[in-house]
């Protein structure tokens, strides 16, 4: 009988993490590497949110809160759904977890049985496939073609809904493509799942406000009011408000749901920093313009990385609606040489070598899901990222 238990084997630490620190550890040795490969905004936080958690510091808002989050925060973050989706939550559907990660986590632990299916679209976030294997439940895997912007296409979720299917995850705008649903496409989604009763819809809208040029975004519950008694609405902090590192995440649904959630929370980490609560209340609300000026910035990014990945030899970069990922295929690059011999077998070769060869970290395709692919983070300067894409072009050109 191994040590380790059998749950834990089945699963794989997260690739992101594992790049991004390879790529620090490279920094660290004096290495010249950009590191691309890190899904946070290199934003400051906000000065009101950061004087909200020094206030809470000084009045001594430091103890145990209630499990799932302060009452004040439930009340923000009802009212933001109100707000800006249009949906009507009580707090007590609303759980506030460590991070969106954690009431992800927590909702497919409390509901997943052995057996259970989960429909997974990709590409997908790292963490998704792995959370339902630790639950014990299959992930289903359902490639989101790329001419169709990597997006879940109504008949695929069609065919792989079975008896066991628990649920869908539906991640809009997408970690690692970018691609946000438009209504009609979640309009679409949203029949064929009026007609399974038994699957439920787990939203991660981490993205939301990260959404350039026209995008409107929009959110399944709001699209299909049906499906609102089985969808988990979860969005969190940490990206749109700069606080990857508050660790600040939340959900809201029906009830049965958040109360189980809550009582796993119970037994594992009880409740988020409080701190970090009083510093969200203000995220939540208090002024919300800067978002609009990181995103004009963001949006520069964008349009710089695909134009000059465009430019690379070999890549194809389509434009994302949102997120501040792009994913271009390095299928023209297969099979070739790179000067240190090694052939270019995959898009794991790829990233590697890019690595070695300019001191540029991305990450693979195949750690989301689909191939031959890698995906970019533009959260970085604008200027390290045109030296970056310059690395990425002289390397695609290098290759024989
Ligand atoms: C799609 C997606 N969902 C959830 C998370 C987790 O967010 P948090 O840092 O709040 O746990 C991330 C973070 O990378 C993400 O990209």
């Amino acid at each position: 009988m191994g040590f380790i238990s059998d749950a834990l084997n089945r699963i794989q630490p997260s690739a992101t993490i594992a790049i991004s620190n390879k790529a620090s550890a490279m920094q660290a040795e004096g290495k010249d590497v950009i590191g691309l490969a890190a899904g946070e905004p290199d934003f400051d936080t906000p000065d009101n949110i950061k004087d909200a958690a020094i206030a809470a510091i000084k009045a001594g808002k430091t103890k145990y809160t209630a499990v799932d989050g302060i009452a004040e925060l439930k009340k923000a973050v009802a009212a933001k759904f109100k707000r800006e989706n249009g949906l009507e939550y009580k707090t007590s559907q609303v759980s506030i977890g460590t991070g969106g990660k954690q009431v992800l986590f927590n909702a497919l632990m409390a509901t997943v049985n052995p057996g259970d299916e989960v429909i997974v679209p990709a590409p997908y976030w790292v963490s998704y496939p792995d959370i339902v294997m630790l639950a014990g439940g299959t992930p289903v895997i359902v490639q989101g073609p790329a001419d169709k912007g990597f997006k879940l296409q109504a008949a695929d979720l069609a065919k792989a809904i079975t008896p066991k299917t628990k649920w869908l995850i539906l991640n809009s705008p997408s970690n690692p493509s970018g691609a946000a649903y438009t209504r009609d496409e979640l309009k679409a989604i949203a029949e064929v799942l009026l007609k399974h009763p038994q699957v439920w819809v787990l939203t991660d809208d981490m993205y939301e406000h990260l959404v350039y040029d026209t995008f409107e975004f929009t959110t399944i519950a709001q699209v299909e009011p049906r499906l609102y008694d089985r969808t988990l609405t979860m969005n969190g902090v940490s990206k749109s408000y700069c606080m990857t590192g508050w660790r600040i995440g939340y959900g809201a649904g029906p009830e049965v749901l958040i109360k189980a959630m809550a009582k796993l929370q119970s037994q594992s980490t009880s409740n988020p920093s409080s701190i970090a609560q009083w510093a969200a209340v203000e995220a939540l609300n208090g002024p919300q313009d800067f978002i609009a000026a990181n995103n004009k910035v963001f949006k520069e990014r964008r349009d710089l990385v695909v134009s000059m990945l465009n430019q690379a030899r070999g890549l194809h970069c389509s434009t994302p609606e949102g997120a501040f990922y792009v994913y271009p295929s390095c299928a023209g690059l297969i099979g070739k040489t790179a000067p240190s011999g090694t052939v270019i077998a995959n898009d794991e070769v790829f990233v590697t070598e890019l690595l070695a060869a300019e001191g540029v970290a991305a990450v693979h395709g195949a750690a989301f899901g689909t191939s031959p692919f890698f995906r970019i983070s533009y959260a970085t300067a604008t200027k390290t990222l045109e030296t970056a894409c310059e690395r990425i072009q002289r390397f695609c050109a290098s290759l024989r």
